[in-house]
């Protein structure tokens, strides 16, 4: 593992393998039917950003309990469900290094099996027992599909704008590290500012996690185990093309852009829109949209009491804004 993320998890690492452990249980059938694209999914663990989140703002209140593991795992299920539907609805056939889900089975496994860990994922929540931690999981459900839908609609607007951008990105993955912050603090049962501030900590760090992720697309020389150079393939601009073309208010780069949203983009137009962003500054805007809001982060934990906690999450907000995978 890289050492980065080593030492982001070094506060809780038993927190993290009591976490995994029931992961691996909730994540686990009897029946081989049901067993085996599971075990194509449990195949993979990612980078754990989420209950790793989840269980920082918890330490930062105290000893962690079950409650927030039950968080932790609510909020990874949740996550893995909206990958493994996100790649049948991007068509995209790689995931951590892997053959996607629908790639190995088919698009109704994928669909299927995605609704039964959303299943279990809200199962889960029941499990903390406490009401308003399931109505936030219930409320987030709902808020990372209209970022989904959000998106697709988008495409069909001609429209480019930063606002439709941070619409779309505060809905599909923001939120959800919101939630990972929120639910850390409320399992603790912290006060009412603190959960404030952790939930804005995930708010500000999701933002900055999408604007990455956005940045992979325009290069293709990282191994990041999923396929690059998809979004504009899928009629999708991100910030950075946004604000070149925006920004230059060059009328040609404007029309290959909305060639892009109708589909009519060939091979060779795509290449010529990514090269006139790079060339318009379009990357080192995304990088500094990022730089500001890891400013505002940093000063949301400045007065955490745990020394250990409050390092780790500056080390992960830096991770989320350079991390090459
Ligand atoms: C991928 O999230 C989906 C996005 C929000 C871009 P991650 O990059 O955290 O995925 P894993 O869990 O580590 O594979
Ligand atoms: C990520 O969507 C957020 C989700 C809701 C899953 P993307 O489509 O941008 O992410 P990747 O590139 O497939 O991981
Ligand atoms: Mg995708
Ligand atoms: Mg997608």
């Amino acid at each position: 593992m890289k050492s980065q993320l080593l030492e982001i998890r070094r506060p809780i690492e038993s927190e993290l393998a009591r976490y995994a452990t029931l992961f691996e249980k909730v994540l686990s059938h009897k029946e081989s039917f049901m067993d085996k694209p599971l075990s194509h999914v449990r195949a993979k663990k990612g980078k754990l950003m989420r209950p790793i989140l989840v269980l920082l703002m918890a330490k930062e209140w105290g000893e962690v309990g079950e409650t927030a593991l039950h968080s932790a795992v609510t909020l990874e299920l949740l996550h893995t469900a909206s990958l493994v539907h996100d790649d049948v609805v991007d068509e995209s056939n790689e995931r951590r290094g892997q053959p996607s889900l629908h790639k190995v089975y088919d698009n109704k496994v994928a669909v299927l099996l995605g609704d039964y860990m959303l299943a279990l994922s809200l199962h889960q929540a029941a499990l903390t027992q406490q009401v308003e931690i399931v109505e936030e999981v219930a409320k987030l459900g709902a808020t990372l599909s209209e970022g989904e839908i959000l998106q697709l609609a988008n495409v069909e607007r001609e429209e480019l704008s930063e606002e439709a951008y941070f619409a779309i990105i505060r809905n599909k993955t923001s939120a959800l590290f919101s939630a990972c912050g929120k639910l850390g603090a409320m399992a603790q049962h912290a006060d009412g500012e603190y959960c404030r501030k952790a939930a804005k900590f995930g708010e500000i760090v999701g933002l900055c996690f999408q604007i990455r992720d956005d940045i992979f697309d325009y290069f293709d020389d990282a191994s990041i185990g999923k396929p690059r150079g998809n979004d504009m393939r899928e009629g999708k601009l991100t910030l950075p093309v946004i604000y070149a073309i925006n920004h230059s208010g060059d009328v040609a780069a404007r029309e290959l852009a909305l060639k892009v949203k109708r589909f009519e983009a060939a091979a060779e137009d795509i290449a010529q829109l990514i090269e006139f962003t790079k060339e318009n500054g379009g990357i080192e805007y995304a990088r500094q949209t990022m730089e500001s809001l890891r400013a505002e982060a940093v000063n949301l934990v400045s007065g955490f009491r745990n020394a250990d906690v409050r390092q780790a999450l500056e080390q992960y907000i830096d991770f989320v804004i350079g991390r090459d995978f």
